[in-house]
């Protein structure tokens, strides 16, 4: 493991370890699977591209069932402020009507495009949405009262890794880093 990443002019230095990475994913997926059973059906796992592909296969694999995967992208609206507001939902290729849904995410940081995303797949009429993010930013949100599922509850830093990018590098790296100071 690289004990320091640069990209471009930033240094990131590890954050979490795989192996914390692994613990923390096997322990959400037993919560996900002490609440199923392997018959269980109508459950639908939505990935949000890009940054949710590596958290994605991971848990998904640790599943004891066998829900039906959906990768969706989200375009929002363009402005020089994110407002997290949806303009479309790229993706979803089968009904999710009387569904039970898991979103999966790998960052909620703000908390802007899950608030909306949530709002917008209810009109889907899915049986319930649940949401579960490998990690969650309490202190940056300002979204609509929802229940997440969270990995690490991790303080307002950029991360990197894992999934998770600066100007679409980084995404590729095992452990996850954060922003030097
Ligand atoms: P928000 O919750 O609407 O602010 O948006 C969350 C999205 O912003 C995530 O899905 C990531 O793509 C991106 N993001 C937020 N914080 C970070 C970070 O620390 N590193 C990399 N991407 C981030
Ligand atoms: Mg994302």
């Amino acid at each position: 493991m690289k004990k320091e990443v640069v990209v471009n002019d930033k240094v990131f230095e590890v954050f979490k370890t795989r192996k914390q990475i692994q613990k923390k994913v096997k322990k959400i997926a037993k919560e996900i699977n002490v609440l199923h059973t392997y018959n269980s059906t109508e459950i639908v796992f939505i990935s949000i591209l890009n940054g949710s592909f590596v958290f994605t296969a991971d848990l998904c694999r640790e599943l004891n069932f066998l829900p039906e995967m959906q990768f969706i992208k989200v375009k929002s609206y363009k402005g020089t402020k994110t407002t997290g507001k949806i303009e479309e939902i790229i993706g979803l290729t089968s009904s999710i009507k009387n569904k039970t849904v898991y979103i999966i995410e790998d960052i909620i940081d703000t908390g802007l495009t899950i608030s909306d995303l949530y709002t917008k797949l209810l009109d889907f009429e899915p049986e319930e949405i649940n949401i579960v993010s490998f990690l969650y930013k309490p202190d940056n949100y300002k979204g609509i009262n929802l229940e997440i599922m969270p990995g690490f509850i991790i303080p307002n830093n950029f991360v990197l890794g894992y999934g998770m990018d600066y100007n679409e590098i980084g995404r590729n790296l095992k452990d996850l880093y954060v922003l030097k100071e």
